[in-house]
């Protein structure tokens, strides 16, 4: 899940882009699932199952030529496998969107978000303020607001995070992934 970073998918466009963890086949299953079940409760837009990830730090536009800062923070963080459980369902009023998320963020989750935008900001990248909220976007656009509640928890074992084009496109955004890093090595990594 590599591509060239400094052939353009969009040439002449910034491009728009954020670090995330991607699930395996298994995860997305579940994720997809309970996303159609909360559909069948508040309506809104199901996300299509190659979309689902979890944001580590959204960068935003940068132009293709500060690519190779970003691989390079990447490099510096390096990959961390560590399990994470997603025990959480639940929504937000202010963007309407429906999530998994975890109730408490374990440690190298924190550790891996904290490394990431201390050397995104040592680099010059804009760094989120707030808090980091762990979540996986299941629905958009819902209807109704969903309460929160626990739920069987998705075991998701991270091995790794990516770094990913977000292209705008009328049906909706697509995630093209411009490189990996794996824990336990592998191709991309
Ligand atoms: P969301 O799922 O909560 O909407 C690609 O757009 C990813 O980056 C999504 O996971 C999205 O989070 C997140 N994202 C988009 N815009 C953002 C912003 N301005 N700040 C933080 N995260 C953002």
């Amino acid at each position: 899940m590599t591509r060239d970073a400094s052939a353009p998918a969009q040439p002449g466009r910034p491009a728009r882009v954020f670090f995330a963890l991607w699930p395996d086949a298994r995860v997305v299953k579940r994720l997809h699932e309970l996303g159609g079940e909360a559909h069948a409760v508040c309506g809104g837009r199901h996300m299509r199952r190659e979309t689902l990830h979890m944001t580590l730090a959204f960068i935003g536009d940068v132009p293709h030529d500060r690519l190779p800062a970003l691989l390079a923070v990447g490099d510096r963080v390096g990959a961390a496998g560590f399990p994470l459980a997603l025990d959480r369902l639940g929504g937000w009023r202010h963007n309407r969107i429906v999530w998994a998320g975890a109730h408490e963020v374990p440690a190298p989750l924190a550790a891996l978000v904290s490394r990431l935008n201390g050397e995104l900001a040592a680099a010059g990248f804009p760094v989120e303020q707030r808090a980091f909220a762990a979540h996986v976007t299941l629905l958009r656009n819902a209807r109704t607001p969903l309460p929160e509640r626990t739920i069987d928890p998705i075991e998701w074992c991270v091995d790794g995070f990516a770094l990913i084009e977000s292209q705008r496109r009328e049906d909706g955004a697509h995630y093209a992934p411009i490189r990996q890093w794996r824990a336990s090595g592998g191709p991309g990594s």
